[in-house]
């Protein structure tokens, strides 16, 4: 975000904009002047709305990424962070980023390649299978950043650059031991499992994080796309 090359008095917009922290960095490191997040969850909204109040340039509410009804050619910046991976037609988001973006104005997208995580330490493993099952249970498109292309391209984006972030790695295993816990307790609460097994798969995987053999790898991609000037 930091070689955006905005216009003075930028204006940006992140669409699935959680609890605000990335909304902020649209000013801190993309330089916009006003950011404002349009986020699904009240319960978020809520939050980024208490924990950024005293920062009058930044503003949250509370919508539908594939529907804002704001204005349209408003924004110079639209960032989508972590969001289109969670959206089945993902398409109707960037259609609705191309109606926001003024002639010119920039689209910033970087998701997860979640197909790459993965934690097996042999064929069939148990605790692979679950973090394979929970992962698509929250993520509705693992593949995103590969189709997204084709997407802005047909939607009138000029495509920019594709930067493939070095992989984020946890060795402490924080995020694998969150999801495998968080995970088996919503299992065990839609009657998939029985409480005794996600207390034995919670012990299995604190005791292979102790042993160092769970680590997470998480690769990020991101692709900027370019509303023409002549739109
Ligand atoms: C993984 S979080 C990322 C939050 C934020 N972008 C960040 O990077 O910290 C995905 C967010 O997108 C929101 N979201 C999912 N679908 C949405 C939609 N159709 N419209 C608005 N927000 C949506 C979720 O509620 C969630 O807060």
């Amino acid at each position: 975000m930091k070689d955006l090359n905005l216009p003075p008095h930028a204006t940006a917009l992140e669409l699935g904009s959680g609890t605000g922290h990335v909304t902020l960095d649209l000013i801190e490191t993309a330089g916009a002047t006003r950011a404002h997040g349009i986020e699904a969850s009240p319960l978020l909204v809520a939050k980024a709305t208490e924990a950024f109040s005293p920062n009058p340039h930044l503003s949250f509410e509370v919508g539908d990424a594939r529907k804002t009804g704001l204005e349209s050619q408003s924004c110079d910046l639209i960032l989508l962070h972590s969001v289109l991976c969670h959206v089945h037609d993902f398409q109707n988001v960037v259609r609705e980023a191309h109606r926001l973006l003024k002639p010119g104005g920039v689209l910033a997208i970087c998701d997860g390649e979640f197909d790459n995580m993965s934690a097996p330490i042999s064929d069939y493993d148990l605790l692979d299978q679950l973090i394979l099952r929970i992962l698509t249970s929250n993520v509705t498109n693992l593949w995103v950043m590969r189709q997204l292309p084709e997407v802005l391209t047909e939607t009138g984006f000029k495509l920019g650059h594709q930067t493939l972030h070095k992989p984020v790695s946890e060795h402490d295993a924080n995020f694998f031991l969150t999801i495998i816990e968080a995970g088996a307790d919503q299992f065990v609460a839609q009657g998939r499992l029985l409480r005794e097994t996600a207390i034995a798969i919670k012990a299995e995987a604190r005791v292979r994080a102790l042993a160092h053999c769970l680590f997470c790898n998480i690769s990020y991609i991101s692709q900027i796309g370019h509303k023409p000037r002549s739109d």
